[in-house]
């Protein structure tokens, strides 16, 4: 049985444990409204690690928009039963005054990796996951962090954090999971009506032409414009960044003259969905 615990103190005391028995700890951190994406991180925390915490917290620090924290889709009861099915020993779930008592003042901010895209389109979003990111590591002792790809540059940020600030957590990259139609699972999507629904799996087969043709040496000038055309013809309603970035340090490129990252977040009603893919 999956094992909920809210307090930190409590969950320290169970980690201590695992530790002294030499058991490598594993963590996913989630918030919630789990799905197959979720799940696939979770697999490879049990075949990575001894222990296995999940957590879920709908980090009121990161959302940029009031609207998009009140409407994050929530069912916890549903995730325990996916966590126990899954075999997952923690479900570390704590209240907002857990995890930001009265009285903190820390922000967690990183710059560079975490300045381009997200960081220029959610002032503040990346500060709200560093932070509770560095606190979830506190809390849970992890020895081993498993991140899905799916948030590319968030996966980086984290990355950056745990080498800038000497964490001994080891952090484990996990490819996106797709639906059939080839749309990255999200728990947004549930959001989607039944025709932006339609719509969405172009995100990803525009994001695969481009790629085709950055492959074949176009500029990134050239099918970055025809990718912004073809998603508007789509249906998506404002294309926020589309960018060609350096898998190392995200920088953005001319061309695909070195290991890249094709990367975009757009509309498709009051629904904001993200996505990248190798080049
Ligand atoms: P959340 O959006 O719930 O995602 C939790 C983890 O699942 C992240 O590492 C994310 O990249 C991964 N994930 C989501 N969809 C996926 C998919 N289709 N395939 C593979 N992995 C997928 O990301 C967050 O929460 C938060 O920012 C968090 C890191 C928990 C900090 O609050």
């Amino acid at each position: 049985m999956t094992q909920v615990i809210r307090n930190s103190a409590e969950l320290r005391e169970k980690v201590a444990g695992w530790k002294r028995s030499g058991m490598l700890v594993g963590v996913v951190p989630t918030m919630g409204a789990l799905h197959e994406g979720h799940m696939s991180l979770v697999a490879q925390a049990r075949a990575q690690s001894d222990r296995v915490i999940v957590t879920i917290f709908v980090n009121p620090m990161q959302f940029n928009n009031p609207d998009d924290l009140t409407k994050y889709p929530r069912n916890e009861a549903k995730d325990v039963a996916l966590l126990d099915q899954a075999g997952v020993d923690v479900l570390f779930a704590p209240g907002v005054e857990e995890v930001y008592p009265t009285g903190f003042a820390t922000t967690v901010s990183i710059t560079g990796v975490s300045e381009p895209m997200e960081g220029a389109h959610r002032p503040g979003h990346f500060d709200g996951v560093a932070t509770v990111v560095s606190k979830l590591f506190g809390m849970t002792q992890a020895g081993r962090a498993f991140f899905g790809e799916k948030d590319w540059q968030q996966l980086q940020v984290v990355r950056r954090l745990v080498d800038d600030l000497n964490i001994p957590v080891k952090i484990i990259g996990c490819p996106t999971i797709r639906e059939e139609d080839g749309l990255a699972m999200s728990s947004r999507n549930v959001r989607l009506t039944a025709q932006e629904r339609q719509i969405a799996p172009q995100m990803h087969h525009i994001l695969q032409q481009a790629a085709t043709q950055l492959r074949g040496g176009a500029l990134a000038s050239d099918a970055l414009t025809s990718a912004r055309a073809a998603f508007l013809a789509a249906g998506f309603h404002d294309v926020e960044y589309l960018e060609l970035a350096s898998v190392e340090g995200l920088r953005l490129l001319p061309a695909a003259n070195e290991p890249a990252r094709l990367l975009v977040a757009a509309w498709l009603g009051d629904v904001r969905l993200i996505d990248n893919i190798a080049v």
